[in-house]
């Protein structure tokens, strides 16, 4: 039987009082609906339809064509919004796995375990579950005498005794997909609200149908999070599980309540992360490299026993044995070679560098090709902008860039080049070269004094 999941993602998410969507809101640095697809396709599930509305670009620009999309024109409620999915999903056979889109911990392993036991058991519906000691804003699970599950009563339309229910309802359901759209359109508008609430199947389908639980044991999977310290408190478990993953493999982070991991960041055993750092996107660190402290790499490869300090990597590439930093920037496809040296306020942007190159302090390289052996001093510069486009500038191995040089791109340096400090470099230099090109100092005997009054001691 067909597997189709219904994330419900149109909601104004008015708790968070932010510009963004709340589905859409980032948690450790990826969007909240990410975590909940990626789990999804990662699971048994065939097919995922996401309700959207409020702000709809704003979710299917990051979800793309992985999904297939419904819209929900008003915002009326959980039972509307999945009634709003009819018209992709009401004449299916299957069962239907929905998922409200502020809950971004569950993880595929657990929703393939919901799945089997709502098969195994023979539900129509199995309603997720868990035990809160705490569980203001939660819908309570009403059960009758018998223990069965009677209906889901949300917090403002609790009684005193059923506020003490301390089993809620996580917004995670599995149902057979025709059951659910039969019923869905029996919802009633609810008079408090003017909402029509996706719970409210349960009261009607208890008296005909199957109904389970499935209780989580851990709750915070199950958390929905609907305002800001939600997202910090989602942040927090999250940074803590995923450090503590990497930590059992075999990587050390020192001090890891301040180091963010992002959630599809790889790490090998022998890694040393330090304090204040945060590593996201599709980043790799190879064994034995050092990050940090206070570095932020993104969408970055860091070969082995490469160290970076203090520095910040984006959609870049750092070779064996380098170091970066402190406080380097390398960006735009910078790729460094091996045993190279990036020091103190170097940036280096879409260039590559061979091997044992060194940029020690204050430079700036881009859109440059760079050989191996170069030594650039401190203030060399190549210039790639003409104020129009960018110009590219090629050095070969063996180069001595001198201090506050100046090479203004289109250019080409051969191999064993020297170029003289202080110069402004216009033309090509061929292989083996000296250039300098700069004014001839000239000295000026016993004229000083016409611009610094000596000192009366030295008269
Ligand atoms: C809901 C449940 C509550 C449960 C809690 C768990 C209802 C009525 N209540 O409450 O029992 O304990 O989740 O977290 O279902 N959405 C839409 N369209 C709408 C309204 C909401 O798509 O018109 C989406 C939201 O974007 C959100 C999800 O549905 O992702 C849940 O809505 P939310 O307002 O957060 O529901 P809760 O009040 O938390
Ligand atoms: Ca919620």
């Amino acid at each position: 039987m067909k597997k189709y999941a219904l994330v419900l993602a149109a909601g104004k998410g008015t708790r968070m009082r932010t510009e963004l969507p709340k589905c859409a809101f980032p948690i450790l640095k990826k969007p909240m609906i990410s975590y909940i697809v990626e789990n999804i396709e990662q699971s048994t599930i065939d097919d995922i339809c996401v309700v959207v509305g409020h702000k709809k670009n704003v979710i299917e620009e990051i979800l793309q064509n992985r999904v297939c999309y419904a819209e929900q024109l008003e915002q009326l409620g959980t039972g509307h919004a999945v009634l709003s999915a009819a018209s992709q999903l009401e004449d299916k056979e299957g069962t239907t796995f929905i998922l409200p889109g502020d809950m971004p911990l569950m993880e595929y392993p657990v929703m393939n375990k919901i799945l089997r036991a709502h098969e195994e058991m023979g539900n129509d519906l199995t309603i997720v579950t868990m035990k809160l000691e705490n569980p203001k804003g939660y819908g309570r699970i009403v059960r009758n005498e018998y223990g069965t599950v009677t209906g889901i009563i949300e917090e403002n339309d609790c009684n005193e005794s059923q506020k003490l229910i301390k089993e809620v309802n996580s917004s995670v359901y599995v149902v057979d997909n025709k059951l659910l759209f039969k019923y869905v359109k029996q919802i009633k508008k609810s008079d408090r609200k003017g909402e029509y609430y996706l719970t409210d199947i349960v009261t009607l389908m208890h008296q005909n149908h199957k109904i389970n639980t499935f209780m989580l044991r851990d709750p915070m999977i199950g958390m929905g999070f609907n305002d800001l310290y939600g997202i910090s408190i989602a942040e927090k478990y999250l940074r803590e599980s995923i450090n503590k993953g990497h930590m059992l493999n075999g990587v050390s982070i020192i001090n890891p309540e301040t180091v963010t991991i992002g959630h599809n960041v790889s790490i090998e055993e022998g890694v040393w992360i330090y304090p204040n750092t945060t590593i996201i996107g599709n980043t790799v660190l190879k064994r034995g490299c050092r990050v940090g402290p206070n570095s932020e790499i993104i969408d970055s490869t860091i070969h082995e026993f490469a160290e970076i300090r203090h520095s910040i990597v984006v959609d870049s590439e750092v070779g064996e044995n380098t170091t970066v930093g402190p406080f380097a920037h390398l960006r735009g496809h910078a790729s460094i070679g091996k045993n190279n040296r990036i020091g103190n306020f170097v940036e280096v942007k879409k260039s590559t560098t061979g091997e044992g190159t060194k940029a020690a302090h204050l430079s700036y390289i881009g859109d440059s090709t760079v050989g191996s052996r170069v030594n650039f001093g401190c203030g060399s510069v190549t210039v790639n902008y003409d104020g129009v486009k960018k110009n590219q500038t090629v050095i070969g191995d063996d180069v001595f860039v001198g201090c506050n040089v100046n090479l203004i791109a289109p250019i080409s340096i051969g191999d064993n080049v020297f170029l003289a400090a202080g110069s402004t470099v216009t033309k090509d230099v061929p292989k083996g070269a000296l250039a300098i090109a700069r004014n001839k100092q000239i000295n000026k005997e016993d004229y000083a004094k016409h611009f610094i009054k000596p000192k009366d001691d030295q008269k």
